[in-house]
C-alpha cells in the first residue's frame, strides 16, 4: 500500500521484472560469475544490436534533452567497476568527441559540491540502478539543473527512474557479486555514446565512424574466439593463487581497465592487488617490484605499445614475473621476456578494452576457485550497495 507526502493512498502501476526465473539458473556453469563471463559474447551482440545499424554501420541513439555539439563538458559518476567504465568512456568522449568529461566517484562527486556548467550535462553509470551513492550523485547534479543521461541494466530502479534518458544495457540478470557482462555492455553502451557525440560535434568523418563501428560490431565473434582460450587462465591462475600481492598495469584506456583487472582480482580471490597507470610505476610502485610480485599487463599493439614494453622491461630487469595480454604483434615484439604471454585477437585501440576485459575476468574467476573462495558471494559484499 503506498501513500503520497499528505498520507493519502496512491496507486502505482505493478510492472512485472524482466527477470525470468530459466534467466537465472546457472545452466552447466559451476557459479553465476563463470556463466555470465561466457555470456559476454552474446549480451554484447544484444546490446549492440540496439544501437548500432549493421547495415548503414552508424549509431542510433533515443532522442536525447540535449545536443553533444552544445554541451561545454560532460560530468560523469560511479562507483567501482561502472566507475572503471566511466573512465574508459572518458578517454573515448575526449579522443573520439573532443568532448571533455570530468569523472568522479559517486562517493565522493555527492560532497565536493562541483560547480557545474549552465545547460549541462551528467551521466551516470550502474548495473542495478540502486548505488545509493550514484543516486545521490544524480539528485545532485538534479539540483544544479543538469540533463540527466544513465548506463543502467535494472530499467526498473531508481537511477533509471530519475534520469531523463536511459541506455539500457542488455546484459540480462546478472547475479555474480563480481560484474563482468555488465562492465563490458557498459563498454558498448559508453563507445556508441562517443561515437555519436563525435558524429554531432563534427570531429567524426562518416568514414571514421564506419571503421570504429565495424570494431565494435566484430568484439562478439572475437569475444567468443578469445573465450576458447580459458584453459590457459586456468593455469596461470595457479601462478597467482601463490602470490600475496599482484600488480596490473596499462596505458591510456588500459590503465582503467588495469584498475578494474585488480578489483575484480582482489574481490574474489581476497589477494591484494593493485592497478596502476604504467608511466607511474617509477613514481614509486616500483619499490615492490622482486620475484614474488607477479604483474599483469595489458598491452595491445598500437601508439602506446613501446612504451609500455619499455616498462615491461624495467620490471623484468627487477625480478618482476609479467602477464603480458596483447596480439600477437605485442607477442612477436616482446613476449620471449615475459613468464605468461596470453594472445588476444588483434582489434583497433579504440575496442580493445573490451576484449581485454575477458582475461582479467577469467584470471580474477579461476584464481578464486582455486582459493576456495565464495565467487558469487564474496565475503563483506554486497550485489548493489544501497545504504551508505
Ligand atoms: C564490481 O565487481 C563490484 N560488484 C562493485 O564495484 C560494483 O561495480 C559497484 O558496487 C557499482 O554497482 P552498480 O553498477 O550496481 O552501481
Amino acid at each position: 500500500r503506498i501513500f503520497d507526502q499528505e498520507d493519502a493512498p496512491v496507486e502505482r502501476l505493478v510492472t512485472r521484472t524482466v527477470m525470468s526465473g530459466a534467466m537465472i539458473g546457472k545452466g552447466s556453469y559451476r557459479h553465476f560469475m563463470q556463466k555470465e563471463i561466457f555470456e559476454q559474447p552474446v549480451v554484447i551482440g544484444d546490446t549492440l544490436q540496439s544501437y548500432v545499424d549493421p547495415l548503414s554501420r552508424r549509431v542510433t541513439l533515443p532522442d536525447m534533452p540535449f545536443d553533444f555539439a552544445d554541451i561545454p563538458r560532460l560530468t560523469a559518476s560511479a562507483c567501482g567497476t561502472a566507475f572503471y567504465a566511466g573512465m574508459i568512456g572518458k578517454y573515448w568522449f575526449e579522443q573520439v568527441a573532443r568532448l571533455p568529461v570530468d569523472i568522479d566517484i559517486a562517493s565522493e562527486f555527492r560532497y565536493r559540491e562541483a560547480p557545474l556548467p549552465e545547460n549541462g550535462a551528467a551521466l551516470f553509470i550502474s548495473q542495478s540502478g540502486e548505488t545509493i551513492d550514484t543516486l545521490s550523485a544524480l539528485r545532485y547534479t538534479r539540483d544544479q539543473k543538469q540533463h540527466i543521461l544513465s548506463i543502467v541494466n535494472q530499467q526498473e530502479s531508481g537511477i533509471a527512474r530519475e534520469s531523463d534518458v536511459v541506455m539500457k544495457t542488455l546484459a540480462g540478470p546478472e547475479i555474480g557479486v563480481a560484474s563482468t557482462k555488465a562492465f563490458t555492455t557498459q563498454l558498448v553502451v559508453l563507445a556508441c555514446l562517443a561515437l555519436a557525440a563525435g558524429r554531432a560535434r563534427g570531429s567524426l568523418s562518416p568514414e571514421a565512424e564506419a571503421e570504429l563501428t565495424s570494431a565494435l560490431i566484430e568484439v562478439p565473434a572475437q569475444a567468443s574466439y578469445f573465450l576458447e582460450r580459458e584453459a590457459q587462465l586456468i593455469e596461470i591462475a595457479h601462478e597467482m593463487a601463490e602470490a600475496s600481492d599482484i600488480l596490473y598495469m596499462g596505458r591510456g584506456s588500459m590503465y582503467p581497465l588495469a584498475l578494474e583487472g585488480a578489483l575484480k582480482f582482489k574481490e574474489i580471490s581476497y589477494l591484494h592487488a593493485e592497478g596502476y597507470a604504467a608511466g607511474e610505476l617509477k613514481h614509486g610502485a616500483m619499490a615492490l617490484i622482486d620475484e614474488h610480485v607477479p604483474i599483469v599487463v595489458c598491452a595491445p599493439s598500437g601508439p602506446l605499445f613501446d612504451k609500455t614494453a619499455g616498462n615491461i622491461q624495467e620490471v623484468i630487469a627487477r625480478g618482476g614475473r609479467v602477464v603480458l595480454i596483447s596480439d600477437a604483434q605485442g607477442i612477436e615484439a616482446i613476449g620471449d621476456n615475459v613468464t605468461h604471454a596470453v594472445q588476444v585477437p588483434e582489434v583497433s585501440p579504440f575496442v580493445a578494452p573490451i576484449l581485454y576485459a575477458l582475461p582479467l575476468q577469467l584470471l580474477a574467476y579461476h584464481t578464486a576457485v582455486i582459493k576456495g573462495t565464495d565467487v558469487d558471494k564474496p565475503r563483506n559484499l554486497a550485489k548493489s550497495v544501497t545504504v551508505e
